[in-house]
């Protein structure tokens, strides 16, 4: 039997009673997975997430996430199909629904993450889905070597809009109209979610042009080296000037970046800092360390693309718009 257009799958956003079948879709393939989005669904609610639906069944979801003060970034969130319904044409079938979506919003570019996460029993779980956004017209942008755990690397892929070019008119003011100068200090340190003993430098906007100093980079590594990181990872806007000079010599590398993930010509730069490991089964100073991890495990190894936003968007919070105006909006951890 032919299937007539009445019968293909349609994208809608999500409601409250989707919830709980969303959830089973998600947990068949990844159940923390499921246990974050639930969290999220909870907390910040359904805006810009949508089911695909034939007739009363949900087949799969998907989503996106304005990403806050850049010119119309996006990343993409949780994407699952109900494994019955895989390799038939409806991830297309739904993406495509996405992208008309995104594109009434005038989006200009859009990210996910995934990883190459090698599991025991079924191998490189993931290919497939990298293979399914190559197909769609993403492209590799970075990558993170042992990002997860050692072996487990995270990769980004981008997709940009044609049509949706930044219009550059960024001259960069304060609140009251005075030009802003801008530089960066650092807030904190914290441990990347789902990762073994990856950490994120915090950092927020100053206005005035100032940088952060050696010392503040040093404090942050003897923290990290504290408590026994495998390395640090990083990032800032490339029209950042002063970062270079403060992030090189303290050992940190540059090693890629999300192009024009900001604005067209402002890209994402990454750096990381990779620590000594010990040889196995010991710690810095020799001593026996074996199970301070051992509770995690294995199952926390991330790779979901909603996953990765966060661990992406904790080191982001702290960027106040200061391009266009300043107006303090830090808490974009919602989505
Ligand atoms: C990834 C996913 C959404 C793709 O949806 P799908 O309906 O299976 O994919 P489609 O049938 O629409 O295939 C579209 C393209 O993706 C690629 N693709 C899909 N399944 C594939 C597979 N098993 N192996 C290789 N390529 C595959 C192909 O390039 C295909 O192009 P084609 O139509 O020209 O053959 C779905 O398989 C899924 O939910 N997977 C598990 C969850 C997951 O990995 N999510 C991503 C987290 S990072």
């Amino acid at each position: 039997m032919s299937q007539t257009d009445k019968d293909l799958p349609t994208l809608r956003p999500m409601r409250e009673d989707d919830i709980d079948r969303v959830l089973e879709i998600i947990y068949d393939h990844d159940e923390d997975d499921a246990a974050t989005a639930e969290q999220t669904y909870r907390d910040a609610g359904m805006a810009d997430k949508f089911v695909l639906t034939q007739g009363k069944t949900i087949l799969g979801t998907t989503g996106f996430n304005a990403v806050e003060d850049t010119d119309r970034t996006y990343w993409l969130s949780w994407t699952y199909l109900d494994d019955t319904y895989r390799g038939k044409g409806y991830g297309r079938l739904m993406m495509e629904g996405l992208f008309e979506r995104l594109r009434a919003r005038s989006a200009r570019k859009i990210f996910l993450t995934t990883s190459d996460y090698q599991d025991p029993e079924e191998g490189d779980i993931y290919e497939s889905a990298r293979t399914f956004y190559t197909s769609l017209g993403f492209e590799e942008e970075l990558r993170h070597k042992d990002f997860y755990a050692p072996g487990e690397t995270m990769i980004y892929y981008g997709f940009r809009f044609p049509d949706n070019d930044s219009v550059k008119d960024t001259a960069a003011v304060d609140d009251e109209g005075r030009p802003v100068n801008a530089g960066a200090v650092l807030t904190g340190i914290t441990e990347i979610p789902e990762t073994r003993d990856a950490y994120g430098l915090e950092w927020r906007y100053t206005q005035d042009g100032t940088y952060f100093d050696e010392r503040t980079v040093n404090k942050a590594l003897a923290k990290a080296r504290e408590w026994k990181a495998r390395a640090v990872f990083a990032s800032f806007p490339s029209d950042l000037s002063g970062i270079e000079g403060l992030m090189k010599p303290k050992g940190f590398t540059q090693h890629g970046r999300l192009r024009d993930f900001f604005e067209d010509g402002i890209d994402d730069c990454h750096w990381r800092y990779d620590f000594k490991l010990p040889k196995e089964g010991e710690d810095s100073r020799g001593n026996n360390q074996r199970g301070r991890n051992d509770q995690r495990g294995r199952d926390q190894r991330g790779r979901n693309d909603n996953r990765n936003r966060n661990d992406n968007r904790r080191r982001n919070d702290n960027r106040n718009d200061n391009r266009r105006r300043s107006d303090n909006r830090n808490d974009n951890r919602r989505h």
